[in-house]
């Protein structure tokens, strides 16, 4: 466990999750698509928003609390969804969700999460919790995993659609990680650097790492593992057929993640979509991918206050998170951050790096002259030239 005394910031706690991380794993997490351009972007594009503070002001009271998709959150924040998780850890989920229970945040689980729907559930009966769907081939997955979000409570749905090519990771490459990678004693060997993981996995080797996909799907028994099924059965395309279709299904908020282009918001509207969610997967899939953030206005001005707006990719700040605020998103969700505040600390790690966002979130708001969140406005920031 890390010393939280000197974890002042998300990049720490990456800093501290590379130290007990073996390289492959904290290179899954860390790394992005080729030359990692869209990643490095999804960072810089921060520094092209500046702030113009209103000083005027009495602040000495103030309040993060806003609505997320409807609903109270203690801050305009939640966790994003993500899987492979539980290849290194596989409380990580439990982690995060237990901590953004407990900071009054939602928490979206993950298609090819390590823990159930209902399980979950169980864990933390009273979160807000979120369910991203990664679509299959067979729509009897599809619809059994949305019920099964459906009848254990989970609030939102959100189907991603940023993902219908496999990725270039250059650095899994190098390092010869995949999710499905069977784990044989020399492939053990072969990725894992540090004794206490071998270990580790190989306690855990053969249990099927995403227990979602069991129940309704018979064949992931008797197949290698739910990943190697997950892998294999995804279907790599869904339009707005698919999209109308989920609608009937899910009587909660429907969003779609990965959207970039305002005249798709537009369309998913149309559609029975809820929302949208501005991401490019965290530089993790097209490489040199606009940012979301870059995207944000362009979109706003589409859909305006008819749809939620939520974004992610590269918020490490809560200066990131009020500079999405102001150009009109209504709240922000954090992938990597989580990760490895999970690896290195566990629910106490998730905890903090939440208390570290909101007190960051606070204090921007503050110098900006704002008291709660709806105050602030697209006449907080200036965008460079050059920013659509
Ligand atoms: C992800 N992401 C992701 N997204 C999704 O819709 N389903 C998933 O299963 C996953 N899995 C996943 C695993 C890991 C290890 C990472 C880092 C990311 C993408 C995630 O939801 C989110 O869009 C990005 O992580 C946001 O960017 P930052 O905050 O990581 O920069």
């Amino acid at each position: 466990m890390p010393n939280f005394k000197q974890i002042h910031n998300a990049e720490d706690l990456r800093r501290a999750a590379a130290r007990y991380l073996p390289k492959p794993v904290f290179d899954f997490i860390d790394g992005g698509a080729e030359d990692e351009v869209a990643l490095r972007n999804n960072r810089a594009v921060f520094e092209r928003v500046r702030f113009r503070p209103r000083t005027m002001a009495d602040v000495s009271s103030r309040s993060l609390a806003t609505t997320l998709l409807g609903q109270p959150s203690a801050a305009p924040i939640a966790i994003a969804p993500m899987g492979g998780l539980s290849n290194f850890a596989p409380a990580a989920e439990l982690a995060m969700a237990r901590a953004c229970a407990a900071a009054g945040i939602p928490y979206c689980l993950s298609t090819a999460a390590g823990i159930s729907i209902e399980d979950l559930r169980a864990a933390v009966p009273d979160a807000r919790l979120w369910y991203q769907l990664y679509v299959f081939k067979d729509d009897r997955v599809n619809e059994g995993i949305v019920r099964r979000a459906q009848a254990a409570g989970y609030e939102a749905l959100m189907v991603t659609t940023d993902t219908h090519v496999g990725p270039k990771r250059e650095r899994d490459r190098r390092n010869g990680f995949t999710l499905t990678l069977e784990r044989t004693p020399r492939n053990v060997a072969r990725v894992l650097a540090r004794p206490r993981w071998v270990w580790d996995v190989l306690i855990r080797a053969g249990l099927p790492s995403m227990p979602n996909l069991t129940p309704y799907a018979p064949e992931v028994v008797d197949s290698l593992s739910a990943t190697k099924y997950f892998i294999e059965n995804r279907r790599y395309a869904f339009d707005y057929d698919h999209l109308r279709a989920v609608r009937k299904l899910w009587n909660g908020k429907l969003l779609v993640k990965g959207v970039l282009r305002p005249d798709e918001a537009v369309r998913i509207m149309e559609c029975g979509g809820d929302g949208v969610v501005l991401s490019n997967h965290g530089g993790r899939n097209l490489e040199s991918s606009a940012a979301p953030l870059e995207m944000l206005p362009e979109v706003v001005d589409a859909v305006g206050r008819k749809m939620h707006v939520l974004i992610d990719s590269g918020f490490r700040r809560g200066t990131d998170v009020v500079k999405a605020l102001a150009l009109g998103a209504e709240g922000v969700l954090m992938g990597r951050p989580a990760a490895f505040a999970a690896a290195a600390g566990g629910e106490a790690g998730v905890a903090h790096l939440i208390g570290l966002m909101k007190d960051e979130i606070d204090r921007t708001l503050g110098y900006l002259g704002c008291t709660a969140i709806d105050q602030i406005e697209r006449d907080h920031v200036l965008i460079d030239h050059g920013f659509p």
